[in-house]
């Protein structure tokens, strides 16, 4: 949403979708209409403190890792 936000998307959508893989895995998805991830930066996504915002802190997307490992999942994978 922030992200939407900062880049003055026209159009702001959030769609969240669940499927399941087989019987023991739900695989969840997250799309949004921002701008995407820079490429550049694809590499960093997951390391802590790291962000692209003025007052940003970083860890966000690390803790969203954090919970998927704790439930043996995983995230972008
Ligand atoms: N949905 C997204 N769309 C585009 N870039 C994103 C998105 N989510 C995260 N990012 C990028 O990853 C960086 C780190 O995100 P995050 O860990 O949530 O920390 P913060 O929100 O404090 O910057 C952001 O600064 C941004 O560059
Ligand atoms: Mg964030």
């Amino acid at each position: 949403m922030q992200q939407m936000e900062q880049s003055q998307s026209p159009k702001r959508k959030i769609t969240i979708g669940t499927d399941t893989t087989d019987a023991d895995t739900l695989q969840c998805s997250i799309e949004d209409s921002g701008p995407g991830v820079a490429q550049m930066h694809m590499n960093r996504l997951f390391e802590s403190f790291f962000t692209t915002k003025d007052n940003g802190i970083g860890m966000g997307v690390p803790i969203c890792r954090s919970i998927t490992d704790a439930h043996d999942g995983c995230i972008a994978c």
